[in-house]
C-alpha cells in the first residue's frame, strides 16, 4: 500500500506552492458553482482550497491513511469523501474531474485508459477532465537515481530513486527512521512507481477528447473536453 506510513509525513515533506498551483488552473478554466470529482485527493491541499470557490466536491482516494488526514483538516456540506479501489465506478455527471499533482504519475497507463473510457459517462456537457503531470526530464533526469534525505521530528526518511530508461517508470522507496525510546530506530519502508507521460501518450489515450495542453519544463498541465 502506497501512501500508507509516509501519510503522516506528507504535508511536512512536500515543498510544493499550492497557492501557485491552483491559479494556473483559475488562469486556465473557472471552477465557479461547479460540481468536481477529485480523484487522488490525498491530505485534502487542493480540495481545501477548491471548495469555497465550487458547488461540490467529491474527494476520492486510495489510501484510507491520506483520506483520513483529509477528512481531518476538512469538513463541509459541500464536501463528500470516498475511498476508492482499482473497481470503484461513479454514479454522477461532473463539471470537472481533476487528478491533481503527479495522481496521473502514478497510474499504469492501461488503468488511466480505462479510467478516461469511463469517466466520458460522468461529465456534464461541456465538463473537463484536469490533471497535471510531472514532466519525463523531472521523472528521468532531475529524480533520476537521486537519493534524498530529510529530517522529521521522529528521526529521518530517504527518498531513493530509480529511473528504468526503456519502461520510463520511476521506482521509488522511502524509508522511514522513527527514533524509539531506547535509541534504536524503527524502520518502516514503502514503494512506489511512476510513470511518464508524454504529449504524445496523453494524446494516444484521450482519442475521445479534445485536449488542450500546458506543457513546462517540470509539470504539464492537460485538460480534456468530451470530443461532441
Ligand atoms: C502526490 S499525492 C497527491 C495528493 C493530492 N492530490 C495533493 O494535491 O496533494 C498522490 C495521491 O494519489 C493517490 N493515488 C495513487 N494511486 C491512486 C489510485 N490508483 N487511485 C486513487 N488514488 C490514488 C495517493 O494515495 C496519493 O494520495
Amino acid at each position: 500500500m502506497i501512501y500508507h506510513r509516509l501519510a503522516d509525513y506528507y504535508d511536512q515533506l512536500m515543498d510544493f506552492d499550492y497557492e501557485a498551483f491552483l491559479a494556473v488552473w483559475q488562469s486556465l478554466t473557472d471552477f465557479e458553482g461547479q460540481d468536481i470529482f477529485e480523484y487522488g485527493c490525498g491530505t485534502g491541499n487542493m480540495t481545501a482550497r477548491l471548495l469555497p470557490l465550487v458547488r461540490s466536491i467529491d474527494a476520492a482516494d486510495a489510501s484510507p491513511d491520506m483520506l483520513m488526514l483529509a477528512r481531518q483538516k476538512i469538513q463541509s456540506p459541500k464536501l463528500r469523501f470516498f475511498l476508492v479501489d482499482e473497481d470503484f465506478s461513479i454514479a454522477k455527471t461532473y463539471d470537472k474531474i481533476c487528478l491533481f499533482v503527479d495522481v496521473v504519475n502514478y497510474l499504469p497507463p492501461s488503468q488511466f485508459k480505462h479510467l478516461l473510457e469511463r469517466w466520458e459517462h460522468n461529465l456534464h456537457p461541456g465538463g473537463e477532465i484536469l490533471f497535471d503531470v510531472s514532466s519525463e526530464d523531472k521523472l528521468s533526469r532531475v529524480l533520476g537515481d537521486q537519493i534524498y534525505r530529510y529530517d522529521i521530528p521522529e528521526g529521518e526518511i530517504y527518498w531513493i530513486n530509480d529511473y528504468d530508461e526503456t519502461t520510463k517508470r520511476l521506482d521509488f522507496s522511502l524509508v522511514i527512521y522513527l527514533e524509539q525510546a531506547d535509541e534504536t530506530f524503527l524502520r518502516e519502508e514503502e514503494y512506489h512507481t511512476q510513470y511518464v507521460y508524454t504529449a504524445d501518450d496523453i494524446e494516444r489515450l484521450a482519442k475521445n477528447y479534445d485536449i488542450t495542453a500546458r506543457l513546462t519544463p517540470e509539470r504539464d498541465y492537460y485538460s480534456l473536453r468530451k470530443k461532441k
